[in-house]
């Protein structure tokens, strides 16, 4: 992992509450894996002091270039928005450790809410590379906020979105849908990120289809390195609870071993 000072090529509003940030990548030389993250300078004069950790969203290898999807929600994201094309924006990453996507999987299952959407959506990029089957639930408070629905459709993703301004995202009834997908489709693996309530039922679901799944867990951080312990959670390994820390250990987990409280 690095210090970049990368090239903004757009910082545009993408719907009421989210933006969307492509950057030149072409002086990063490490590999970016899916469910990886960089920690993000989001104004240049220290305010807010702290860096933002966002996920990756989408990476063009040809291109050289890869894209945030954010929501604005305190001072750093405000702050963000105030970059434009042509600026340069301090990252630091590639950090953490990214999703493991077998090769011999053929279907997947994702399920996503609010802003895990953006962190789930470069697995699906490179689910289209292996040439995988995606099944992606997408949750968010309205249709607006559904924004990446078309980018993992472009994939090839066969995209379920459920929403609460239309009544379809609650827990029992996004339960029925995984139900009917599990039993219509050989799936080999689940992916979730962004709500408590949606990893605890696709925990529960996989555990009972005895599927593998996997977790990006959401934090607050402050050093993103492994060092300030802002960020730790705990999993449950051999009948003990350890604490791991997200920035370091994570964000991607086995679901199975996460305590969701
Ligand atoms: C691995 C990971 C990936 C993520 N990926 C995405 C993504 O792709 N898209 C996206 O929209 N969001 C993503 N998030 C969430 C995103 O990081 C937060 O929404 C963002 O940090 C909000 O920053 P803010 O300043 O706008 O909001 P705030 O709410 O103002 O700040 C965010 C948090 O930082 C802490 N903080 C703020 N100021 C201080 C301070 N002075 N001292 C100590 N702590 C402080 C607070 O605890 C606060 O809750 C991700 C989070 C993680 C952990
Ligand atoms: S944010 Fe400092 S240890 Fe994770």
């Amino acid at each position: 992992m690095h210090i970049y000072q990368l090239e903004v090529l757009s910082n545009v509003q993408v719907s009421s509450r989210y933006w969307h940030m492509k950057l030149d990548a072409s002086p990063i030389r490490e590999k970016i894996e899916p469910g990886q993250f960089f920690n993000i300078k989001c104004a240049d004069d220290d305010s807010p002091f702290l860096r933002r950790p966002f996920s990756i969203y989408q990476i063009n290898k040809q291109e050289k270039t890869i894209e945030f999807l954010y929501l604005v929600k305190g001072q750093g994201t405000i702050r963000l928005t105030d970059v434009s094309a042509g600026d340069r924006v301090d990252i630091f990453g590639p950090l953490g450790v990214g999703f493991t996507l077998n090769d011999d999987w053929d279907t997947v299952l994702l399920l996503a809410r609010g802003v895990g959407i953006a962190t789930l959506a470069a697995l699906v990029q490179e689910a289209a590379v292996k040439h995988m089957k995606c099944i992606a639930i997408l949750s968010a408070r309205s249709y607006d906020d559904l924004l990446a629905a078309q980018t993992l459709k472009e994939f090839g993703a066969e995209v379920y979105e459920v929403t609460d301004e239309d009544g379809t995202s609650d827990v029992d009834k996004v339960q029925q849908l995984i139900e009917q997908l599990l039993i219509a489709n050989d799936i080999n693996a689940a992916f979730t990120c962004g709500s408590r309530r949606l990893s605890r039922l696709l925990q529960n679901m996989t555990r009972m289809y005895n599927i593998p799944a996997q977790i990006a867990l959401e934090e607050n951080m402050g050093c993103a390195m492994g060092v300030c312990y802002a960020c730790v959670c705990d999993i449950q390994e051999d009948n003990e609870i350890k604490s791991v820390r997200v920035c370091k250990e994570g964000p991607v987990f086995d679901l199975e071993k996460v305590v969701l409280a």
